[in-house]
């Protein structure tokens, strides 16, 4: 029997109309209970309006176990397709928690599984929004699969295209690998949790009492694992930070960042930075200061604001140019490195050397933190990612020396033994083995033993530590040999790094690296 056009089309319409409500009008109306939005509202507020493309929204599971073949939704449980997001083109997903609590099935990663790879294929980042009971225990192992197909994508698209996912309910179990597999995760305050076992189950098999929140939440992660890169207040501040977040990102590996004209200029001096640091060596000072006088004003976004403070990486602009800032910060632990602070900058470095953003390092770092909890906990292997990582990084990097920059920490913060292409210094640096109070300990140890009294050897300690100071406590030693290519005034910072990048940014690497398969870095 032949049907008419508008038939036809009517056919259509209804069928969108019941693919737009999900798991129907109650479970939406239990979503907005529980303080979220739904997959579709959040994808309203990521994307430009009117730009979603969805696909796929007619795919439903076949399957017929457990009473499954009486409930399907159209979707399956996830909106996928394609936008844009301030005219920038991206693929996104978001699972829809009102159909089987967003359990992926089968069809469900498929649909995840085509995105993937119709982004890679197009060299367009992805965004999933994930929001889900985990494997759809009905379909058994066939969701199991799926998950294995979406991780294997997720390998394959790592450093080719950016990848950015949003927890916004539960992750759980080994769901919470695709998310690890990606570029940034984002979670929500109070809504969203990951960890790989519940609660409950830890009750079970160690006895502890241990609530969501405290096993898995947001600040648990964007605190103490780093499992998050960001933390939001609820839906809309999220998807307003993956916004501000997506407009400093390249679209693939071959692809520029974005340039932008911010209006700052780069020959701006500010004053203000000649200041910055205190004449005594041993107090600190903030380094945020000094990036945000440095960079173009109002542009850095911090990344992994919460964990490890002692160093700070995020992205900024300077005169236009999205660049890596990666710090040490004096006020936590002096600006020591650590086990979690190297995994920091580690990552944060493979990023930008992935995505063609050039790196800007601030330098003011006595040493690694010492200690049975560091050594015990793999300083040695954590702290050699950071010279891995900076080794191989091929962007063009440079360094700022502000302070102290003493030892191994030395050489990891970008020096120019790693390749480091424009090394500055402060007049205020001191690049040495050590600090002048351990190195005089040590090298004058006999010399302060004849000391007759206690003042005598203080006197004696006083006078080697001014001399040993006055000699290596300085940034001329290390330029006299090129290894700092000029020592600079603070408030002239700003104008030199954009001078040095407008040069660095054509940088191509003129020794060929050794054939290899790939490094293997220090995990
Ligand atoms: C099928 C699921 C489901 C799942 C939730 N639902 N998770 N259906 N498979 N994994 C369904 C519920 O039955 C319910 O259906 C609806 O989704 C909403 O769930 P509620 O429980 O009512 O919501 P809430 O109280 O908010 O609790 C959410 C939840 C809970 C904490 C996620 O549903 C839960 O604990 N689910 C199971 C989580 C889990 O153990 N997943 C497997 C993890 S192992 P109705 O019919 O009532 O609407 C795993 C292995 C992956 O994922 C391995 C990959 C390598």
């Amino acid at each position: 029997m032949a049907y008419g056009l508008d038939e036809l089309y009517k056919h259509l319409d209804e069928l969108r109309e019941k693919a737009k409500l999900g798991g129907g009008t109650q479970a939406i109306e239990k979503q907005h209970e529980r303080g979220k939005l739904t997959a579709r509202e959040r994808l309203e507020l990521l994307l430009d309006p009117g730009s979603f493309v969805e696909i796929d929204e007619f795919a439903v599971h076949h399957c017929f176990d457990f009473g499954m073949e009486k409930r399907k939704c159209l979707g399956d449980g996830v909106v996928t397709g394609f936008g844009t997001i301030n005219g920038r083109p991206v693929f996104v997903y978001a699972q829809d928690f009102t159909f089987m609590g967003g359990s992926l099935g089968e069809r469900h990663a498929e649909k995840i599984a085509k995105i993937l790879d119709t982004a890679l294929k197009a060299g367009i980042p992805v965004i999933g929004l994930n929001d889900s009971g985990g494997a759809r225990i009905q379909e058994g192992v066939a969701s199991l699969r799926g998950y294995g197909e979406i991780f294997y994508r997720n390998v394959m698209a790592s450093g080719v295209i950016p990848q950015i996912i949003a927890i916004m309910g539960p992750s759980a179990g080994g769901a919470v690998y695709s998310p690890a597999l990606c570029d940034f995760i984002f979670m929500v305050k109070k809504t969203s949790y990951m960890f790989i076992t519940g609660p409950k189950v830890v009750k079970a098999a160690i006895g502890e009492d241990v609530t969501f929140e405290q096993l898995g939440g947001a600040e648990v992660h964007a605190k103490l694992s780093g499992i998050a890169h960001f933390i939001a207040e609820n839906d809309e501040d999220c998807i307003n930070q993956i916004r501000a977040l997506y407009s400093y990102l390249p679209f693939n590996n071959m692809d520029d960042p974005p340039y932008m004209d911010t209006g700052d200029p780069p020959d701006r001096v500010d004053k203000d930075l000649d200041t910055v640091v205190p004449a005594d060596p041993k107090q600190p000072y903030n380094m945020y200061d000094v990036i945000n006088k440095v960079v173009d004003a109002g542009t850095f976004l911090e990344v992994h604001r919460y964990y490890a403070p002692n160093a700070i990486v995020g992205f900024a602009r300077l005169n236009g140019r999205v660049v890596g800032i990666v710090a040490n910060q004096p006020m936590i632990y002096a600006g020591c490195l650590d086990i979690d602070s190297s995994d920091k900058i580690a990552r944060f470095v493979r990023f930008c050397d992935c995505f063609n953003i050039p790196l800007i390092t601030f330098v003011d770092v006595p040493g690694y933190l010492p200690g049975t909890r560091q050594e015990h906990g793999g300083v040695i292997r954590h702290g050699a990612k950071v010279i891995y990582a900076y080794s191989e990084a091929t962007v063009p990097k440079l360094t700022v020396i502000c302070r102290k920059a003493y030892g191994g920490a030395y050489i990891a913060m970008c020096s120019r033994h790693l390749g480091g292409d424009m090394v500055f210094a402060w007049p205020t640096a001191e690049i040495a083995v050590m600090g002048p109070e351990g190195a005089v300990e040590i090298v004058f140890k006999h010399e302060v033993m004849k000391a007759k009294t206690p003042e005598e050897a203080q006197e004696i300690i006083n006078r080697l530590t001014a001399d040993y100071r006055a000699k290596f406590a300085n940034p001329y030693v290390a330029a006299e040999r090129g290894w700092i290519d000029k020592v600079i005034k603070p408030s002239e910072t700003r104008m030199y790094l954009c001078k040095a990048l407008d040069v660095l940014i054509t940088k191509r690497e003129i020794q060929p690296r050794p054939p290899k398969k790939h490094g293997n870095i220090p995990a």
